[in-house]
């Protein structure tokens, strides 16, 4: 049996900060109406493309592992803000890496894509096509935001995230995954104005992010939680088996309704929200990379994630670390 080790990990944090006082100063808004409902305290907005955001999260994963682009077989991009749509942004990733041997494709599933990324690259190496891939999620969402809308204004941030998979005898990886669509409600999450349909929409702007939050709230917290039960049955596991939760970072009132779902305890979840908001894909990416930074996640951990986002889609994975 072949398994897909993950061998290095990095991430691209933007430098610049707007925090909820000076977001209070631009839209009609305030730090405690922002905590109390979020958990979010602050967002990086990025000065440069999502390539290069993907690209720096790549380098330092690569070097985590101890290895350079040439080794890499694959490159599978998670965004939902591509820097170009043709010819992909993985595909500037591949360049600036160097990983010129390896196949490069954009993943597109929101909010749940890197774990879609690294369900797909896993199923790649255990099929023996491929023995390494670079999973990046990178998202440059503040593009998208219409900072005189407060109601989306407040929620999202711009970052990056990495893995490297290497493909091994030792079981470990990505040993249990589900994702799934509901896509019969997929309107109540989009961003309208922009792809090729725009022309069924009243342009209002260069593009609009449009939610209906209390109902993704609650989908969200169910979404991820029967997730999380399924994977755990998949993999023949109790909840107590599980040492880090590492839950997509929308809303720390999300994370605390599934926390509580799931009964896990405060000093085994993730939670870096307040500090960089909703990063989209790269969430999990970058909330992994940390968890493992400040000795949450240690060798051997058994980590559950799970994520929700425009689709509906929705995911959840056992990781092995
Ligand atoms: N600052 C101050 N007041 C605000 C703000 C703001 N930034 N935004 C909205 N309000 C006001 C509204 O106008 C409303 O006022 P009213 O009662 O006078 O009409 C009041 O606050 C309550 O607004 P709601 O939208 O009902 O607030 P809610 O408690 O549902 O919180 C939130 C909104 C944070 C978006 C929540 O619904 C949520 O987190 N939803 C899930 C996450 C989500 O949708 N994220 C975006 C999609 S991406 C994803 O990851 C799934």
């Amino acid at each position: 049996m072949i398994y897909a080790k993950i061998t290095g990990w990095g991430k691209c944090i933007p430098p610049a900060e707007i925090t909820n006082d000076e977001l209070s100063q631009i839209v009609e808004t305030n730090d405690e109406w922002i905590s109390t409902r979020t958990g979010i305290r602050s967002r990086r907005v990025s000065h440069v493309t999502t390539a290069q955001l993907a690209t720096v999260a790549s380098q330092h994963a690569l070097a985590c592992a101890g290895l350079t682009g040439k080794d890499i077989d694959l490159v599978l991009l998670a965004t939902c803000s591509p820097s170009t749509m043709v010819a992909n942004t993985a595909s500037l990733v591949q360049k600036n890496i160097g990983a010129t041997g390896a196949a490069a494709c954009d993943t597109n599933a929101a909010c749940s894509g890197f774990l879609y990324a690294l369900q797909n690259a896993t199923a790649q190496i255990q099929a023996g096509m491929i023995k390494r891939a670079v999973v990046v999620a990178a998202e440059r969402m503040t593009w998208y935001v219409n900072w005189a809308k407060r109601d989306s204004a407040v929620l999202f941030g711009d970052g990056a995230g990495a893995v490297i998979l290497e493909a091994s005898a030792e079981p470990c990886g990505l040993l249990g995954t589900k994702t799934g669509c509901d896509s019969g409600d997929r309107d109540i999450l989009h961003i309208a104005n922009y792809g090729t349909d725009m022309d069924k929409y009243q342009p209002s702007g260069p593009s609009d992010l449009l939610f209906e939050g209390r109902e993704i709230f609650k989908r969200a917290v169910k979404g991820m939680s029967e997730a999380c039960d399924d994977v755990l049955s998949q993999a023949n596991l109790q909840l107590n088996d599980i040492d880090v939760l590492v839950p997509h970072q929308a809303n720390l009132r999300i994370i605390q309704a599934i926390q509580q779902r799931l009964d896990i305890s405060d000093d085994k979840v993730m939670v870096n929200i307040d500090k960089y908001g909703n990063t989209s894909a790269a969430t999990i990416a970058i909330a992994l990379c940390e968890a493992v930074e400040n000795g949450l996640v240690k060798p051997h951990s058994n980590i559950m994630s799970a994520a929700f986002g425009a689709g509906l889609t929705w995911a959840a994975s056992y990781i092995k670390w």
